[in-house]
């Protein structure tokens, strides 16, 4: 069975989809959900859910014995559904090819620092452009660079503002970002990186 990390920040709309989708899968489970905000909506998911979850700052983000605590997990991926800490260049070593991010845009525009949530929608808005999308990611050094797994598009309505555009980008992620995941562990066969 792998095994699957959360790291989330926010609501949690997208492990809330992932934990709905590998709940009776046979290939994996979500094993764990960290958050960087004692507060998170996804901390009540966690709990609902009866998934173990951590609070960590941004020392223990960077330190060997949270790497060790994670590996202790077995994790064939660490998923940042909504995570808005800089993923330090320890932790990207660690466990590299096995990070991936959901970018709610087409990257690489609208992409890097400061571009998240409703940033991102309105600077689309404000471009003028009439599609936007997600982008699912390995995560490297860089802030959006690691390498593209997946984009969907979606129409940029004349009449859209951040709100409507961000419903129709979490539809798209809620269908694409579990089914993105179960065709990479599809592919991970590696029995070192399994419980
Ligand atoms: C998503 O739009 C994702 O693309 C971005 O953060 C948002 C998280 O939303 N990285 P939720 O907490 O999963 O509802």
């Amino acid at each position: 069975m792998h095994s699957i990390i959360i790291f989330a920040s926010g609501k949690g709309s997208n492990a809330a989809a992932i934990i709905e989708y590998f709940r009776t899968h046979p290939m994996a489970t979500v094993s764990l959900i960290v958050s960087n905000k004692a507060d998170a909506g996804v901390l009540e998911l966690a709990k609902k859910e009866n998934i173990p979850s951590r609070v960590i700052d941004r020392e223990t983000l960077k330190s060997a014995e949270f790497v060790a605590m994670l590996e202790n997990y077995k994790p064939s991926l660490i998923v940042l559904a909504g995570f808005l800490w800089k993923i330090p260049d320890e932790f990207v070593v660690a466990f590299r090819n096995r990070i991936i991010n959901i970018h709610p845009a087409l990257l690489p525009a609208f992409g890097g620092k400061g571009m998240y949530g409703h940033n991102v929608h309105q600077a689309v808005l404000e471009a003028g452009h009439k599609e936007s999308g997600i982008t699912i990611h390995y995560v490297d050094e860089v802030y959006d660079n690691g390498d593209i797994i997946l984009q969907a598009r979606c129409k940029v309505c004349p009449q859209d503002d951040a709100d409507a555009l961000a419903k129709r980008i979490h539809t798209l992620e809620h269908f694409y970002f579990p089914r993105t995941i179960e065709f990479l562990l599809s592919q991970t066969s590696d029995a070192t990186n399994t419980i």
